[in-house]
C-alpha cells in the first residue's frame, strides 16, 4: 500500500469511494450521486487552494482510499483551521488505510503551518471517532439534530487535533 497525492487518473476510484458513502452511510450528509467531473473539478478547488488529496492505492495503482481537508470556514479569523474527511473502500476498511491516510494528512497540516484541524463527525460513527482518539484528537463538542439522512436526524460530533503549539498566531497586514 502506498500513499502519495491524487491525479486526476484516481478520480474513478475516488468517485466510487466517494458515491458508496453518499448511497450506504451516513459519513456524508448527500444523498445525491455525483459524477467523475464533480469529483475532478473538487480536486483541482483542493490544489488550487495549495490543500492535499491523498490516496492510498495497491500495487495496481487501484485507490483504496482517500482522504483531504479544506478551509474549516471561510472567514480571515480561521485560516489556522482546517476541517478533513477520511473515507476506505468498503471491502477494506479495518486494515490501517484510514489510519495511515491520516497520519500523512496530519503531516501535510502540519508541513503548511496549520494549527487546528477538525473532524466533523455522525455522533454514531464508532469507527471513526474511535480512529480520530486514537490520533490524539479529542471530543469538543455535540450539535443535536442538525442533520438528516435515510429518515432520521443525524448528531454532529467535533473532535479537534490542535496541530503546533505556537503561542499566538500571525497577524494580518
Ligand atoms: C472510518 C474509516 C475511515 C476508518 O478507516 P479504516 O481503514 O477502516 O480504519 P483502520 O483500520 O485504519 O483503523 C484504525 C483505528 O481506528 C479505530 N477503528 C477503525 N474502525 C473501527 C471500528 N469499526 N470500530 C471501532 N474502532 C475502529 C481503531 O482504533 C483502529 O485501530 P486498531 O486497529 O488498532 O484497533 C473507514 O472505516 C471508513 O471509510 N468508513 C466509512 C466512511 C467514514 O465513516 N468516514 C469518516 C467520516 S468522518
Amino acid at each position: 500500500m502506498t500513499i502519495r497525492d491524487a491525479v486526476p487518473a484516481d478520480i474513478e476510484g475516488i468517485t466510487a469511494i466517494y458515491n458508496d458513502a453518499v448511497l450506504n452511510t451516513t459519513a456524508i450528509w448527500n444523498e445525491t450521486a455525483v459524477d467523475t467531473a464533480n469529483r475532478l473539478a473538487w480536486l483541482a478547488d483542493r490544489r488550487q487552494a495549495g490543500y492535499p488529496v491523498l490516496v492510498s492505492v495497491d500495487e495496481s495503482g487501484t485507490v483504496l482510499g482517500y482522504a483531504s481537508f479544506g478551509d474549516w470556514r471561510a472567514f480571515d479569523g480561521y485560516r489556522h483551521t482546517v476541517e478533513h474527511s477520511v473515507y476506505v473502500r468498503a471491502d477494506r476498511r479495518g486494515g490501517g488505510i484510514g489510519e495511515s491516510l491520516m497520519i500523512a494528512l496530519i503531516e501535510r497540516a502540519r508541513a503548511i503551518g496549520k494549527h487546528a484541524m477538525v473532524a466533523g463527525i455522525e455522533a454514531r460513527n464508532e469507527g471513526s471517532i474511535r480512529l480520530h482518539e486514537k490520533l490524539g484528537f479529542e471530543s469538543v463538542g455535540l450539535l443535536k439534530e442538525v442533520g438528516c439522512k435515510f429518515g432520521n436526524w443525524l448528531d454532529l460530533a467535533f473532535l479537534q487535533l490542535t496541530l503546533d503549539s505556537r503561542e499566538a498566531p500571525d497577524r494580518l497586514p
